[in-house]
């Protein structure tokens, strides 16, 4: 599949059937990195069910950053995995101390961040500053591996730095296009191109996706190898 056919697709199609009603859907970096947090390891449907409590207690990142560890723990009460909890109570920390209070833009900086890694360092910069930097989680390698016939173990480092750098060639051209195009990589994984059964009839990438001409969607990605 053509790269530039890729973002144009994606774009066309995260308008016409993603979704474009999230809370999150901002431009203010703290309110994404809330959500990009909880939805780590939690479903948009239970997220969508405290985000809105956790936001309206701790609506900036002053207020989370000087709150009782208790307070914080109590509102993310029902999420599960507390550590993400705690990592978020310090990293509002680290932004006011070492920030000036200011989300940092770059994705190299919000790395710094206790909890964020590079695909939600990606996330935040691309939703909230319109950077030209590329998620990649398990849907998204998923994707990616399907498309683009891709032959490896995900867990393997060398294989998914070769995935990063796929992720990266396929970024579109113009700024203001990132999150329309971050939004519909994650909902493509998300709602059609799923793990058991994708909705290849629904796909707006089944005329170029080599999995799905080959017969190689329940092969791809591979599973890791002993
Ligand atoms: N999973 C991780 N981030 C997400 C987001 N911004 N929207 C929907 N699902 C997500
Ligand atoms: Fe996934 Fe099927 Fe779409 Fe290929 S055609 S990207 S396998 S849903």
């Amino acid at each position: 599949l053509n790269k530039a056919v890729f973002s144009t697709t994606l774009l066309k199609w995260q308008h016409q059937h993603g979704r474009n009603d999230l809370p999150w859907q901002q431009r203010n970096p703290y309110l994404v990195w809330v959500s990009e947090i909880m939805l780590q390891q939690t479903q948009v449907k239970t997220v969508l069910d405290y985000y809105p409590r956790f936001t309206a207690r701790f609506p900036d990142v002053h207020t989370l950053a000087q709150a009782h560890s208790d307070d914080v723990t109590a509102l993310w009460a029902g999420l599960g995995y507390y550590s993400r909890a705690r990592n978020l109570h310090h990293a509002a920390k680290q932004v006011v101390q070492d920030f000036n209070g200011q989300f940092p833009s770059e994705r190299e900086s919000l790395q710094q961040l206790k909890g964020v890694g590079r695909s939600t360092a990606a996330a935040i910069s691309a939703f909230a500053f319109h950077q030209r930097e590329t998620i990649l989680d398990g849907n998204v390698k998923r994707v990616l591996c399907r498309i683009f016939a891709q032959f490896g173990n995900p867990q393997d480092k060398a294989f998914e730095n070769q995935l990063w750098t796929l992720a990266e060639s396929l970024i579109p051209q113009h700024p203001q296009d990132m999150p329309a195009y971050t939004q519909g990589l994650m909902d493509l994984g998300a709602t059609v191109c799923t793990r058991s059964k994708p909705k290849c009839t629904q796909c707006p990438m089944q005329k170029g996706c080599e999995a799905y001409a080959k017969n190689l969607t329940d092969v791809l990605p591979q599973r890791k190898t002993p």
